[in-house]
C-alpha cells in the first residue's frame, strides 16, 4: 500500500507540475529552464503526497484537482531548496543528484527562480478548484507556514544563526519545527481543508504534521551523517562541516533515531480516531523516518 501511495502521489504531482509550470521555451526562457531544472531533478514529492493523503483521509477518495494543491506545495518546497543551497546560505553544489540551480544557471537566476516558484505557487493556489472560503484558508495556512513566525523562513534564519554555536535543545527544536515541520504540517492540513474537513479533523492533521515534520528533519540530519552523497543526491557530511545545529550533534545518532520514532508514534496516535482510513498516512509517517534518502 505504501508503494502505491508514493507512486500514485508522485505521478499526479509530476503531471500537475508539468502542466502548471511555464514551458521551458516561454520567454524569457532562462528563468523557466532554471525553475524546471530544480523541480524536475527528482525529489520524493512528499509534501504533495501528504496533502493528497490528508484530503483522502477526510473525503474517502482523492478530491478532483487536489494534485494542483500538491504542485503548489512542491513549488514552494523547491524554492526553499534552491535558496537553501545558495552560497550565502548552505553553499551546496549538489541537489537531487544534479548540480544546484546556482551552479547550473548562476546565482542571480537561482535567486530569481526561487522567487518565481513562490509567486507561481500562489497563482496556482488562488485558482484551486475548491470553494473560495477554503481556498483563502489554504493560502493563509501555507503563507504562514513559510513565513518568519514559526515558519520556514524563521527556521532558516535560526538555522544560520545557530551555526558554530552549541545550540540548546529548545533552539534546535524551534529550528526543526519551523524550517521543516511547518510546511509539512501545512501540507497535510491544507489537504484536509481542501476536502472540507471539520475543525476537529483539521486539528488532528495538524498534530500529526507537527510531530511527523520534526521527525522528518531529525531523519534528514541522521542521513547527512550516515549516508553517502551519491545515495542522498546531495552533499553528505555537510552539517558537521558547517557546524550546524542538528539532532545527532546534540544527542548522538541512537538517541536522535529514538526521538524520531517517538514523534512518529505520537503523530500517528493523533489520527487513531479515524480508524483504518488513517493507515496510508501512518505508513507514510513511518516511511519518513525509515527512508534511505
Ligand atoms: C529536503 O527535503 C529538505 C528538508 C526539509 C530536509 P526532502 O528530503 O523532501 O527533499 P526532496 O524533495 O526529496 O528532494
Ligand atoms: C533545509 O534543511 C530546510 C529547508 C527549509 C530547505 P537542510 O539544509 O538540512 O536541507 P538539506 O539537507 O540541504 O536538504
Ligand atoms: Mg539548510
Ligand atoms: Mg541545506
Ligand atoms: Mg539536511
Amino acid at each position: 500500500m505504501l508503494n502505491e501511495t508514493l507512486e500514485e502521489g508522485r505521478r499526479l504531482a509530476d503531471a500537475a507540475l508539468e502542466r502548471l509550470l511555464p514551458p521551458a521555451t516561454d520567454y524569457p526562457s532562462i528563468i523557466h529552464r532554471a525553475m524546471r531544472h530544480s523541480v524536475f531533478a527528482g525529489g520524493k514529492r512528499l509534501r504533495p503526497i501528504l496533502a493528497m493523503e490528508g484530503a483522502r483521509l477526510i473525503a474517502g477518495a482523492l478530491p478532483e484537482g487536489v494534485e494542483e494543491l500538491g504542485a503548489a506545495l512542491e513549488m514552494l518546497h523547491t524554492y526553499s531548496l534552491i535558496h537553501d543551497d545558495l552560497p550565502a546560505l548552505d553553499n551546496d553544489d549538489l541537489r537531487r543528484g544534479q548540480p544546484t540551480c546556482h551552479k547550473a544557471f548562476g546565482e542571480a537566476m537561482a535567486i530569481l527562480a526561487g522567487d518565481a516558484l513562490q509567486t507561481r505557487a500562489y497563482e496556482v493556489l488562488a485558482r484551486l478548484r475548491c470553494p473560495a472560503e477554503r481556498r483563502v484558508r489554504i493560502i493563509e495556512e501555507i503563507a504562514r507556514s513559510t513565513g518568519t513566525i514559526e515558519g520556514m523562513i524563521g527556521g532558516q534564519v535560526m538555522d544560520l544563526e545557530a551555526e558554530h554555536t552549541r545550540a540548546d535543545a529548545a533552539t534546535l527544536e524551534y529550528i526543526h519545527r519551523s524550517k521543516t515541520a511547518a510546511l509539512i504540517t501545512a501540507s497535510a492540513v491544507s489537504g484536509g481543508i481542501y476536502a472540507g474537513g471539520t475543525e476537529a479533523e483539521i486539528e488532528k492533521l495538524r498534530q500529526f504534521g507537527r510531530a511527523v515534520g520534526v521527525a522528518f528533519q531529525i531523519a534528514d540530519d541522521v542521513l547527512d551523517v550516515t549516508q553517502s552523497s551519491e545515495q542522498l543526491g546531495k552533499t553528505a557530511g555537510k552539517d558537521v562541516a558547517s557546524e550546524k545545529a542538528t539532532y545527532p550533534a546534540l544527542f548522538g545518532i541512537e538517541k536522535s533515531l529514538r526521538k524520531a520514532d517517538e514523534l512518529v508514534d505520537s503523530g500517528c496516535a493523533a489520527l487513531d480516531s479515524f480508524g483504518p482510513r488513517a493507515e496510508a498516512l501512518k505508513a507514510l509517517a513511518q516511511f519518513l523516518v525509515e527512508r534511505k534518502k
